[in-house]
C-alpha cells in the first residue's frame, strides 16, 4: 500500500514551492492523526462540546474541541515553515514564518455542532502561494482537501491532478485507497436544510419543489434527501455516490450569503469537486473564481454532480438573481 508521504513526494519536482506544499500537507496529516486520537479516546477531564461562551470570528459558537483542534493545526503548520495561517477560529490572518512559501487556510473542526452526537466531523484545508497575499481566488490553490473523523479517519486530497483518497491506520499513517475519485454526473439525491425552506429564494425553492414532486413532477423521477449538518460528511457521500449539496443565501438575517465560508470551506471543497468532475457554483458563477474580500466571507454554496448543478443554475437564470445584500 502507498502511504501519503510516498504518494505526494512522488508528485513533487523538488522545486521549492512544491516542497513547501508537500511539507504543509504532511504537517496537516500529522495534526489530523492527533485530532482523531483526541476525538476517539475517552477523557473525563474535558467536555469537548462545552461552549466557550463567545462566538468565533464568524459568529458561530466556539466549542472546546474547536479551540483544541485549532491549536493542534497551528502548532503543526508553524513547525512546517508555513508563511501564514488563516483559520475559522482566528479573527485575522496569523503570520508564522517570514520565509514561508505557502499560506494555509483551514477550518480545524468542521461540523462541530455534531461533536457530542458521534457523527462524522472533519478538518478542511486550502494551500495557496504566499507570494500572492492572503486573499486569492480558489483557482490559485496549490492543493486542498479534508479529513473526516468518522467510522474511518480519511483524507480526500487534490494537488490539481485529480482527487485521491486515503485512510488512516491505527498508527496514524494515511494509505492511498484504490478508488478513482469521480463524482457521478447524474444523481437523484439532494442535500439541503429544509427547515429553512420558507426563507429560500425562488430558484432554490423551484429546484427543490421539482425534486420533491418526484415522478409526478417535471423531473419525471423520484429523489432522495440527506442532510448531515456536517459539510465534510455530506461532501464525502457526494464524492462517493453523487448528489448535490445546497447551502444557498436565504432571507434570514445574516444568511443572505448563506452560511459557509469561502476561504476555508467552500473554495477547498470546490477545488476537490472540480477535480473530481463535478461543479461548484454560488448560483451565478464558479466558486473557484470568487476573490475573497475578507477572511470570514460567506458564499452561497451549491455543488455536486454536474448535470444536476446545471439544472440548479438553469433555475437561477430563469428567475431572480441570487440574493446579494441585506
Ligand atoms: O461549518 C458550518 C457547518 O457546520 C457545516 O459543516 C454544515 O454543512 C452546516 O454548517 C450546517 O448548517 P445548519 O446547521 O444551518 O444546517
Ligand atoms: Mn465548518
Amino acid at each position: 500500500m502507498t502511504d501519503l508521504r510516498t504518494y505526494i513526494s512522488g508528485r513533487s519536482s523538488g522545486e521549492a514551492l512544491q516542497t513547501a506544499t508537500v511539507e504543509a500537507i504532511l504537517a496537516l496529516a500529522g495534526a489530523a492523526a492527533r485530532i482523531a486520537t483526541v476525538i476517539r479516546e475517552p477523557d473525563a477531564s474535558v467536555d469537548f462540546a462545552a461552549t466557550r461562551g463567545s462566538a468565533n470570528a464568524d459568529g458561530d459558537i466556539q466549542k472546546a474541541l474547536d479551540v483544541i483542534c485549532d491549536e493542534i493545526v497551528a502548532a503543526a503548520l508553524l513547525a512546517a515553515g508555513v508563511a501564514t495561517y488563516l483559520s475559522e477560529e482566528r479573527e485575522d490572518p496569523v503570520p508564522m514564518n517570514d520565509d514561508g512559501l505557502v499560506i494555509v487556510a483551514c477550518d480545524p473542526l468542521d461540523g462541530s455542532s455534531n461533536i457530542d452526537t458521534n457523527l462524522s466531523i472533519g478538518t478542511i484545508f486550502s494551500l495557496l502561494p504566499a507570494a500572492a497575499g492572503p486573499f486569492q481566488p480558489g483557482r490559485n490553490q496549490l492543493a486542498s482537501g479534508f479529513f473526516v473523523y468518522g467510522p474511518q479517519t480519511t483524507l480526500l486530497l487534490t494537488m490539481g491532478q485529480g482527487v485521491h483518497a486515503f485512510q488512516m491506520d491505527s498508527s496514524g499513517i494515511f494509505h492511498l485507497l484504490d478508488w478513482a475519485v469521480s463524482i457521478p454526473a447524474q444523481t437523484s439525491e439532494f442535500a439541503i436544510n429544509a427547515a429553512n425552506s420558507r426563507f429560500w429564494n425562488a430558484p432554490v425553492a423551484g429546484y427543490v419543489a421539482d425534486c420533491v414532486a418526484g415522478a409526478d413532477g417535471p423531473r419525471g423521477r423520484d429523489f432522495n434527501m440527506r442532510w448531515l449538518g456536517s459539510l465534510v460528511a455530506d461532501s464525502w457521500r457526494i464524492f462517493r455516490r453523487g448528489g448535490v449539496f445546497l447551502y444557498p443565501g436565504d432571507r434570514r438575517t445574516g444568511y443572505n450569503e448563506g452560511r459557509l465560508r469561502l476561504v476555508y470551506e467552500a473554495a477547498p471543497v470546490a477545488f476537490l469537486v472540480e477535480q473530481a468532475g463535478g461543479s461548484a457554483t454560488n448560483g451565478a458563477g464558479a466558486v473557484m473564481d470568487i476573490i475573497p474580500e475578507h477572511l470570514h466571507q460567506r458564499v452561497p454554496f451549491l455543488f455536486g454532480s454536474y448535470t444536476e448543478i446545471d439544472e440548479i443554475v438553469r433555475h437561477h437564470s430563469l428567475s431572480e438573481p441570487p440574493i446579494r445584500k441585506e
